[in-house]
């Protein structure tokens, strides 16, 4: 039988021989008593390669994410962020629930703000009819704006800004990897634009479980005491980390070849007539494609794709997301490749 091609998403990776022989030979300890030297060598590690003072390493994007918010903001205050964001989209609406706060969304370029949409944005802080801005998070790569990368020098602008107005910064760098490969521009360089930056391990970098909060010492020490309080404290955590270090030893320059593998999927939607790119750029490992209604809808594709084996995320009625990782190798982005071109023109048999 031939294998599936999973397109879905960069988590569906699976850890291989490597780095399962690097988690079982892990040393571990109670992390909660801050005894797991596996985990206590990831943190340092991120810290370093983030150039922040310290890290945190937690169970998810989403909690790393929310542990920013929630250390950054007091409640009744409002972060500023795009309207596509995964703060705002997809953490179940963790900045109300979790924090009390409100997110005011801007539509950003694919995803990119640009300094002269937030200009204006803040709120008269002695006004008592009003929140408090407090917060700006910014998302590189971002995952509904088509993977794109966010020029630097726009968020220079946004961070020299944002402090020079006593606004807080924070980064969703869930895909920052793909940005740093894609662009050449280290991480420190990045993170150096924000107080504060999330990293995953479990989408590109192929680790199974984990991301890590990097800022302040300070701030750091507070988002230890909430990853607690949600019950994030996790004990002999270093076996997972064990999958996160081997990660960032052997898993990031290898993101370029999930980038030209996006690339012959682009170039098959490109030329396939009723499908379009959104963006029509792809920077990095994200595809999304707008489908015509004469083709079906979203569900159609997905499910024409299925029955010849591949499988796509879609995302809204004309809408689907195809995502390269490690699990797919190029003679398998190119059979993904074919069948779209394929599929599209067969009767539909839903
Ligand atoms: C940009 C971005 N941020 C955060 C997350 C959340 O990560 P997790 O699924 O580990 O909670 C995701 C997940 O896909 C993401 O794409």
């Amino acid at each position: 039988m031939t294998p599936i091609i999973d397109l879905r998403s960069d988590t569906v990776t699976r850890p291989s021989a490597g780095m399962r022989a690097a988690m079982a030979e892990a040393p571990v300890g109670d992390d909660v008593f801050g005894d797991d030297p596996t985990v206590n060598m990831l943190e340092e590690r991120v810290a370093d390669l983030l150039g922040k003072e310290a890290a945190v390493y937690v169970p998810s994007g989403t909690m790393s994410n929310q542990l920013a918010v929630n250390i950054h903001t007091q409640p009744a205050d409002e972060l500023l962020c795009d309207v596509n964001c995964h703060i705002y989209n997809y953490e179940g609406g963790g900045p109300a629930i979790l924090s009390g706060v409100t997110c005011r969304t801007l539509d950003g370029d694919f995803g990119i703000l640009d300094l002269s949409q937030l200009e204006d944005k803040i709120r008269n802080p002695d006004d008592v009819h009003l929140v408090k801005t407090r917060l700006v998070c910014l998302e590189n790569t971002h995952n509904r704006g088509g993977g794109r990368i966010y020029p630097i020098e726009k968020i220079e602008a946004i961070s020299q800004w944002a402090w020079k107005n006593g606004l807080i910064m924070h980064l969703d760098g869930a895909r920052l990897w793909n940005a740093i490969v894609a662009t050449g521009i280290a991480a420190r360089e990045w993170a150096k634009h924000f107080d504060t930056v999330s990293v995953c391990f479990s989408k590109g970098l192929g680790a199974p479980v984990g991301s890590a909060l990097a800022g302040p010492k300070a701030a750091i020490t507070k988002a230890r005491r909430t990853r607690k309080l949600l019950g994030g404290g996790m004990r002999q955590a270093g076996v997972i980390a064990a999958g996160c270090l081997y990660a960032l030893d052997h898993n990031i320059e290898r993101l370029a070849d999930d980038h030209r593998t996006a690339q012959i999927l682009a170039r098959a939607v490109a030329d396939t007539p009723g499908m379009t790119l959104e963006p029509t750029d792809v920077d990095t490992n994200l595809v999304w494609v707008r489908i015509a209604p004469s083709l079906g809808s979203a569900k159609d594709i997905a499910a024409r794709l299925k029955r010849e084996g591949v499988l796509v995320h879609t995302a809204g009625a004309q809408k689907i997301r195809m995502c390269t990782h490690l699990d797919v190798s190029k003679p398998q982005a190119e059979r993904a490749a074919e069948t779209l071109r394929k599929v599209v023109v067969k009767p539909i048999l839903v």
